[in-house]
């Protein structure tokens, strides 16, 4: 209900002619820990941004957040703040790499593991109207299949799991699309292969995931590409920097430089992914007449 209220909001405030959101958003999302998630937004980020687009990046992973030290930013307020009421998103917004806008969280706050919904709504109204400045909104989740998690996946236009070649990372993600299928009927899910070692191992760990998942959750992954294990990733990573940024050349920057290209390219998407885009969709049709 709440999500409904903001959608109808933000679609009467952001139209572009026909109806549409222009904000491209996105959620970075997995079902096990440590897979990269964190790396692939702070790299997409930069890669888009040095693509020409005004990019915002939110730290969803609001109870253990890392995307600030990972982009070498010492943020003196976090969404913690604004969950408090003592400030503003927009007050809590950073600048970043190649002029990306971060907004961080807090780390070590066990009880913003899960928001209430009234704090849901708090930060979705305020991201809205953050996002409406901007060509892309890129959502760091968290791992897991906990509440924020499923939350900010689903409240996105597009779900992007990432996987590694590790058995678990299977299971993980696919106990994660289960969820997401069946709490919020999501039925699209973008998949990214990452740390694969061979354009081979990143086609056969998506063809697992593929199989199992549309055999018995009846949704559809694509994959939308893969980013190799690169050596260069951990020592941009200890340097505080994106590797996109310190090793351009190196091979998984160039990866992220074509995933940015492609994410470009996707289209708006045609039908809803879940329940909550059906309510977007529906509120955009209804602004628009
Ligand atoms: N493509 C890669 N090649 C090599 N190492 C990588 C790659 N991607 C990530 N890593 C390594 O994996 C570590 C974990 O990455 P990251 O913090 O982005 O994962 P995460 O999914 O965000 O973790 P969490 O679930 O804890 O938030 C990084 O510190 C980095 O050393
Ligand atoms: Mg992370």
């Amino acid at each position: 209900m709440q999500l409904r209220m903001r959608r109808s909001a933000l679609v009467s405030e952001d139209v572009d002619g026909g109806g549409e959101l222009s904000t491209q958003v996105i959620a970075v999302t997995s079902g096990k820990g440590g897979v990269g998630k964190s790396n692939v937004v702070a790299n997409l980020a930069v890669s888009l941004a040095r693509a020409g687009k005004r990019v915002l990046v939110l730290d969803a992973d609001l109870g253990l957040g890392n995307l600030d030290v990972l982009l070498g930013l010492v943020p003196q307020h976090t969404i913690e703040d604004v969950l408090v009421g003592s400030h503003t998103l927009s007050e809590i917004m950073l600048r970043g790499p190649a002029g990306i806008h971060v907004l961080p969280a807090s780390s070590g706050v066990p009880r913003l593991t899960a928001l209430t919904e009234s704090q849901q709504l708090m930060i979705q109204e305020q991201l809205a109207d953050l996002a409406a400045e901007m060509d892309v909104l890129l959502i760091d989740t968290g791992a897991g299949i906990s509440p924020n998690v499923t939350f900010f996946a689903s409240s996105a236009d597009e779900t992007m799991v990432i996987i590694s070649p590790e058995p678990t990372s299977l299971t993980d993600a696919y106990a994660l699309i289960k969820v997401l299928a069946r709490q919020y009927r999501e039925r699209r899910f973008k998949v990214l292969v990452n740390q694969a070692k061979s354009p081979r191992e990143a086609s056969e760990v998506f063809g697992k995931l593929d199989v199992a998942v549309d055999r018995f959750l009846h949704v559809s992954v694509e994959l939308v590409g893969a980013i190799p294990y690169d050596d260069y990733v951990h020592m941009a990573v200890m340097q505080q920097k994106a590797v996109s940024d310190m090793f351009p050349d190196a091979p998984a920057a160039q990866a992220f430089k074509r995933l940015a290209q492609q994410v470009t390219q996707w289209p708006k998407p045609g039908l809803p992914k879940g329940s909550v885009q059906l309510v977007w969709q529906r509120s955009a049709t209804h602004a628009g007449n």
